[in-house]
């Protein structure tokens, strides 16, 4: 999925999902504009979900029962060590290992690991150096530009593709938020060659510094914050509206309505400006 997007410049989104409604939004998006899809799941939310193999189960019958043809990745994000594994049991087609709180050469160790233990059950793997910043899930970062050589340095363990810290933070961005790095990105690129990319915290970053970012390599774009501010805002209307106090509007079929149409709003959106629409 990734390979095809590097070479066709454009990105596949990461929608993180926390329930039923969120996956059912960001599948039938999908598949109503024929693109893509990365399912990301946090450690928290799978937690939420009472556990991952029950989003795997949910996921696959999901896939199946609303005829869904796109191609589909289910993919923990930020994993621990051991997250990483329960992933792999449960049946996730692919992990992210968040070993950038390690040192480096611990990071490289677990890496390499689980690399190889992926790759033999046909599973893909992500890898992140230096820190995104912000928090999501409890897990902090500081917003690190990650260097070009440790980035080689883990790309050459196998991974199937990389996150590199560039100035990136998960939730909103502050006021006097620098921008992208892009020589950090370029630096990166050139090392690395055709391994894609990632760039996480999708959420805020202007539309011009995104398609700089797929010009130079990043081929997968994480969203989650904004899926959740637009869920939030559509049901705080509702709500306001005094909609739920009407007929059967307290109905939870009917509450969480506004806030899942909403959702396919903005995952319809972030899918025409990273390019990956009519490319499944
Ligand atoms: P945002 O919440 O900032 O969109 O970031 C999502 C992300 O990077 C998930 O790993």
């Amino acid at each position: 999925m990734l390979k095809k997007a590097v070479a066709g410049k454009y990105a596949v989104g990461q929608f993180n999902i926390n329930n039923l409604e969120w996956t059912k939004a960001i599948l039938t998006t999908a598949q109503e504009n024929n693109s893509p899809v990365i399912l990301g799941v946090s450690e928290g939310a799978g937690k939420y979900m009472t556990g991952f193999k029950t989003v795997a189960a949910m996921v696959k019958a999901m896939i199946e029962e609303l005829n869904i043809t796109v191609p589909v990745a289910l993919h923990l994000d930020h994993g621990s060590y051991d997250g990483c594994y329960k992933c792999i049991e449960a049946g996730f087609s692919s992990v992210m290992f968040d070993g950038s709180h390690f040192p480096i050469e611990e990071n490289v160790l677990k890496t390499s690991e689980l690399v190889k233990t992926c790759h033999d059950k046909g599973i893909s793997i992500e890898a992140e150096v230096g820190s995104i910043g912000g928090e999501e899930d409890g897990v902090v970062g500081a917003g690190e530009i990650a260097d070009p050589n440790e980035c080689k340095k883990i790309a050459d363990l196998g991974v199937d593709f990389l996150a590199a810290g560039i100035g990136n933070i998960h939730g909103k961005y502050p006021e006097n938020w620098k921008g992208l790095d892009f020589d950090a990105l370029a630096k990166t690129k050139d090392l690395i060659g055709d391994l894609p990319l990632v760039l996480h915290g999708g959420t805020g970053i202007p539309a011009e510094m995104i398609k700089k970012a797929i010009s130079l390599g990043v081929a997968k774009i994480n969203v989650n914050t904004e899926c959740q501010l637009y869920f939030q805002e559509a049901t705080r209307k509702y709500i306001e509206a005094g909609k739920d106090l009407e007929g059967k509007g307290f109905d939870p079929r009917k509450l969480l309505a506004p806030g899942t149409e909403a959702i396919k709003v903005i995952v319809k959106e972030k899918m025409e400006l990273f390019g990956s629409i009519n490319k499944a």
